[in-house]
């Protein structure tokens, strides 16, 4: 069952969205060279919890930490630890926040001081996939209108989209119906309407689109060992444009 939002509920989905936005931007300002991604972990932590917010993540189906930090091949569900960032990497920061019973969540991928053209090109269509995605993500149209946006300009860019992982509805759980892969047919799955709030997040690979989970069960990295970068809001449906939840304005 996809759930329509009422506008008390969509209130509360907004702060919940808020926090997270700022979460992520936290996040981003601490990649840099010498950090380690636990501690961007801390960091986020410790944030979520003093906006009287809980993590969405933490023990999430025993997930171990508040945020993803995902490092060049790494694709999604990169687990903080004792990693220090170094000049060159790219690294992409996932995160959710639960306030007032609802989620939000985001991500987006940062360069770690100085990187390679071809590594911010991947960063930069990966972002803009979104966007295209979005155009579509109004009352009427269908969930694979999204995909099929997002995977026509990744492709058209030379670059390719995860398929094993897909987006997903959010509200008062984080994975909710409908799915919303980023690869589709126009004209297919469920319908749009005003109230749905969606998780759009292209994964983009730079080789394959293939990837594989590691051994502890989460770290999921490209199956080629090239690089990848992710990017992600909430976004909510409405009688006109989209809704983009998860920003820092107002906060
Ligand atoms: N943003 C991720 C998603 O959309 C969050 C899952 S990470 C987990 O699925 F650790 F919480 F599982
Ligand atoms: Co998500």
């Amino acid at each position: 069952m996809i759930t329509i939002k009422n506008e008390r509920e969509l209130t509360s989905m907004r702060k919940a969205c808020k926090i997270t936005a700022a979460a992520r931007a936290l996040a981003g300002e601490l990649v840099r060279p010498g950090v380690s991604t636990k501690a961007i972990d801390r960091a986020v932590h410790d944030f979520i919890v003093s906006q009287g917010a809980k993590p969405s993540f933490l023990n999430y189906n025993g997930y171990p930490a508040s945020v993803c930090v995902s490092v060049n091949s790494t694709v999604i569900h990169g687990i903080p630890d004792g990693y220090i960032l170094k000049e060159g990497d790219i690294v992409s920061v996932d995160v959710g926040a639960f306030y007032e019973g609802f989620h939000g969540d985001c991500a987006a991928t940062y360069a770690c001081g100085a990187i390679s053209t071809e590594a911010q090109r991947l960063i930069d269509v990966t972002r803009q996939s979104f966007y295209e995605g979005i155009a579509w993500a109004k009352k009427g149209n269908r969930v694979q209108d999204i995909s099929h946006a997002v995977q026509t300009y990744v492709e058209s860019n030379g670059f390719a989209v995860v398929r094993s992982f897909v987006g997903h509805g959010v509200g008062r759980k984080m994975h909710e119906e409908p799915e919303v892969p980023n690869f589709g047919m126009p004209g297919r799955g469920p319908r749009l309407l005003p109230g749905m709030t969606i998780a759009v997040e292209p994964m983009v690979n730079a080789g394959t689109y293939e990837v594989r989970v590691l051994k502890d069960g989460w770290t999921t990295v490209t199956a080629d060992g090239k690089l990848s970068a992710h990017y992600e809001n909430t976004v909510l449906i409405t009688d006109g444009e989209p809704e983009i939840l998860t920003v820092t304005e107002g906060l």
